[in-house]
């Protein structure tokens, strides 16, 4: 499974090491970019061998095509 997301950003954000565990955004969902907010919870509708293209507020799948 893959998914296709807008991203606008163009540069990095630093992350400071911190006393407790912080999750980094990995799926590119997360409205709180680079950390993790629970939108990975979107992936799990992706099917397999099918790529996902969501919305430019990566809220909704908007199209699914074959992951070529
Ligand atoms: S890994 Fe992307 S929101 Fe959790």
């Amino acid at each position: 499974m893959a998914r296709m997301i807008r991203h606008d950003a163009t540069g990095p954000q630093e992350v400071k090491p911190q006393d407790k565990s912080a999750w980094i955004c990995m799926c590119g969902l997360s409205q709180n970019l680079p950390h993790c907010d629970g939108s990975h919870k979107l992936a799990k509708q992706e099917e397999p061998g099918k790529c996902c293209v969501y919305d430019k507020d990566r809220k909704s799948v908007v199209e699914v095509r074959d992951d070529v």
